[in-house]
């Protein structure tokens, strides 16, 4: 195999990588590829700047890691249903993504990835920041983390995306957010997972998306999982990746959570996002 010219720059010392010396509109050699699948697993979200890609250049890129995982809410863009349109318009004031998660946990199969791309950003503001989940497990005592290894999680699309969910009772929505009677699934994972790739623990419970923990009621389970996202919401686990137009970020959505930061009021912000297929989420100590 060729020699990479692939350089990757460590961006906080919780997660996230630079890559520079890609251009993801042409065909990406081997090698390359082997550069920037490693420090996806090593780092958790990767970022690149300058990327002025065509929705077939986007897909190819997301397609090299995996099968796409097409969102069943997010409107798509036109001519595109594998890309989701992640978008505020200068007179809305609901955002898409506002509040930490990570993407699809509510599916029994989550997906592995998320590769979004910046079309255009405010002028300040609408920052995301990222959160790595296995530096929060690493950092827990080891009672609590002998605790959560044991439990499980439920987790739901319903409450967010159903019909009576959180963005239906969102007046200035727009056709943002859809297909309501989609939002049937629930799913168990482990509290803890084993990173399938990188075989590292990672805390897999959001707050968007898990509900209680299994054979638990929500009421008893609201307390511990308050602590954990208070705990995990520490900015030293946390980077802050700041968007131009052209930047894309591609996150593990099995190592890390992400917020849309809502501080742009008064701006247009639209970002296309592609959800890369993962794999199922064996048992701990599978
Ligand atoms: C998302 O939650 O997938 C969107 C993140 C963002 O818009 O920064």
């Amino acid at each position: 195999m060729s020699q990479s010219s692939v350089r990757v720059t460590p961006y906080s010392s919780a997660l996230g990588a630079v890559i520079s010396g890609a251009d993801l509109a042409r065909p990406i050699s081997d090698a390359d590829f082997a550069v920037i699948r490693q420090a996806f697993l090593d780092h958790g979200v990767i970022f690149f700047r300058d990327q002025h890609l065509t929705p077939e250049q986007h897909l190819a890129f997301a397609r090299r890691f995996a099968p796409i995982d097409i969102n069943r809410f997010f409107k798509a863009v036109d001519g595109y249903p594998e890309i989701a349109e992640v978008r505020k318009e200068a007179e809305q004031t609901t955002n898409i993504g506002g509040g930490w998660h990570t993407d699809h946990s509510y599916d029994q199969v989550p997906a592995m990835g998320s590769v979004l791309l910046a079309r255009e950003v405010p002028p300040s503001g609408g920052d995301t920041l990222f959160a790595s989940m296995s530096k929060v497990y690493e950092a827990l005592s080891p009672g609590l983390k002998s605790t959560l290894d044991r439990l499980c999680a439920v987790h739901s699309s319903r409450h967010v995306f159903g019909d009576k969910g959180g963005y239906a009772k969102t007046s200035d929505l727009g056709a943002r957010i859809g297909n309501a009677a989609a939002a049937v699934q629930d799913a168990v994972h482990p509290v803890v997972i084993r990173h399938p790739e990188t075989g590292r623990k990672t805390l897999y419970v959001n707050s968007a998306f898990t509900l209680r923990f299994e054979g638990w009621t929500a009421q008893e389970s609201e307390p511990l999982l308050r602590y954990l996202y208070q705990f995990a919401a520490r900015p030293e686990f946390s980077c802050r990746w700041q968007w131009q137009e052209g930047s894309l970020a591609f996150w593990d959505n099995r190592a890390t959570w992400h917020y849309a930061l809502n501080d742009y009021h008064g701006h247009r912000r639209l970002m296309h996002r592609i959800t890369v297929q993962g794999s199922p989420i064996p048992a701990l100590a599978a």
